[in-house]
């Protein structure tokens, strides 16, 4: 070979190699995605439930209904939340729910020791959760006491939530509290980090204490199912999830759950807002790694449980950095930049890709507390990136997942490297699909070339998130900054669809 077609050779295989193909295979989807994956959290932590989402309905101007408010209803409403995780996190296991129930003025009150010493005076219990819950049309996913609580305690629950009116004395106090109907409550979380904050236990401990309270949960009746979530590992914690799975019985777990923030350094978070690229390619590195600690779980689990009958539950993730300026340490507050949405894109097509045994998820938290999706200031309420985010992805809820292969360029800055482009899609009842991709990449554009093999379209149609800076966030003076608009990068030429993302965007397509 002369060296001048050695050169052009060598530059043509560089440049193919330099834009990502995917080949999307769009008929041999065989999993659904439960749309309990893109659910919610919502704790007694600083301003999340207190000012964010109840405000009490007493002399308040806010606009609310029970004292939730009207504005947090309508836009949890559009963002079709599947299930919220409620009371906590470590909250939960500090927290004794019949503290929490009948005239308002009879509850006693605590001191929230976990999240800034704040008073909590009970007015937001489990009547109040319930009632959120079906005004924004969500499953409860409620998180029981293991650390401070009792077998009987959280058996109660169960029961004063789920058992027939006037049936025993759950079912007397629940009627006598003012609700007939069973809320009959589905999702229940054993215990919140027992490993840390829920008591700090060993595995081996804790799997003994989880078959006791499991036990005790059980539907007596057997009707109405309920799903038990184990308290699982810490991250990339493989021996907790190793125990568990072999000292549990499959047949009273029916999930098993996981953490894991990006967080760079937790002794040195950094700002919400303030970072710079070097910052920014180490937080999408702890988001990628998401990818590899579900895989990881995911091979235990299945040495255990090849038929996947126990969902791995990521019931805590997000974007943790230090709080913004001036808001008390304890109470968690941070803005929400594009950054919070490549996160939140990544990690939602991380979890697409892995519905087989990621079944259910949770982001932390919803409103005013970590990777919120909502922000208020009181009257005042705005939509953060990562919201628009969630709610463009709301397409892929209870879709089949279509396998796709993708072989990406990296996205490299100084020492640190990671794939730049994320990609996930599924096609929905109706016959459509869709196709969400991330270019994590903070300077380069990407020309993604998609093969489509099984099915041919005849249109495209699109939505994007992108701004101007990596650091740009909506504010309550401008609160509009980022948001969805339509997108025109996509073509299609018989199966070779083209799509054009720009440097830190999310895009959506749906191809029909
Ligand atoms: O989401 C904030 C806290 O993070 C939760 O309370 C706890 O479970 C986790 O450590």
């Amino acid at each position: 070979m002369k060296i001048s077609h050695f050169i052009i050779f060598l530059f043509l295989g560089l440049s193919s190699f330099a834009q990502p193909r995917v080949v999307l295979h769009a008929d041999s989807g065989k999993t659904r995605i439960s749309r309990h994956i893109y659910g919610h959290f919502a704790e007694h932590l600083g301003r999340c439930i207190y000012d964010g989402i109840y405000v009490g309905g007493g002399n308040t101007a806010i606009p609310n209904v029970n004292g939730v408010r009207t504005d947090i209803i309508e836009a949890l409403k559009k963002l079709k939340v599947p299930n919220l995780r409620w009371p906590g996190g470590c909250f939960a296991d500090a927290y004794h729910w019949k503290d929490g129930i009948g005239p308002k003025k009879d509850r006693p009150s605590m001191v929230n020791r976990w999240w800034g010493a704040t008073v909590e005076d009970n007015s937001f219990g489990t009547h109040e959760f319930l009632g959120l819950c079906e005004q924004i049309g969500a499953e409860a996913y409620l998180a029981g006491n293991v650390g401070s609580g009792t077998v009987q305690e959280l058996s109660d629950w169960v029961d004063y939530t789920n058992i027939e009116p006037n049936k025993g004395p759950m079912g007397k106090l629940r009627v006598q509290n003012g609700r007939e109907k069973p809320w009959n409550v589905r999702y229940w979380g054993v215990g919140n980090e027992s490993w840390g904050c829920g008591g700090n236990m060993k595995p081996e401990y804790y799997a003994m204490q989880y078959r006791q309270y499991a036990t005790f949960m059980a539907d007596w009746d057997n009707s109405k199912k309920i799903f038990r979530v184990a308290s699982g590992a810490n991250g990339d914690d493989m021996n907790w999830t190793e125990v568990m799975m072999r000292d549990v019985p499959l047949n009273m777990m029916e999930g098993l759950s996981l953490h894991h923030y990006s967080v760079i350094n937790w002794s040195a978070k950094g700002s919400a807002t303030q970072f710079d690229e070097a910052t920014y390619i180490k937080t999408m590195k702890q988001a990628w790694k998401m990818d590899d600690i579900v895989t990881r779980h995911s091979a235990i689990m299945d040495k255990y449980d090849p038929r996947k009958r126990v969902a791995l539950v990521v019931d805590e993730w997000g974007g943790w950095y230090e709080v913004e300026p001036g808001t008390n340490p304890g109470h968690l507050y941070q803005q929400n930049t594009m950054r919070d949405a490549m996160i939140a894109g990544l990690t939602l097509n991380i979890f697409n890709n892995h519905a087989d045994r990621v079944r259910i998820a949770n982001l932390a938290q919803t409103v005013n507390v970590l990777q919120a999706v909502i922000l208020t200031d009181k009257e005042k309420m705005i939509l953060t990136p990562t919201y628009h985010v969630m709610e463009m992805y709301n397409v892929h809820q209870d879709a089949t997942l279509l396998p796709v292969e993708v072989n990406t360029p990296d996205y490299v800055y100084g020492d640190e490297k990671i794939p730049a482009v994320s990609v996930s899609a599924s096609k929905n009842e109706e016959g459509i699909t869709h196709i969400s991709l991330v270019n994590v990449d903070a300077s380069k554009k990407h020309d993604i070339t998609i093969d489509i093999k099984g099915a041919s379209f005849k249109s495209i149609s699109g939505r994007i998130l992108s701004s101007n800076k990596l650091q740009d966030y909506n504010s309550f003076t401008n609160p509009d900054k980022i948001k969805p608009s339509s997108f025109s990068g996509a073509s299609l030429s018989g199966n070779m669809l083209k799509v054009t993302v720009p440097p830190f965007s999310v895009v959506v397509l749906a191809l029909k």
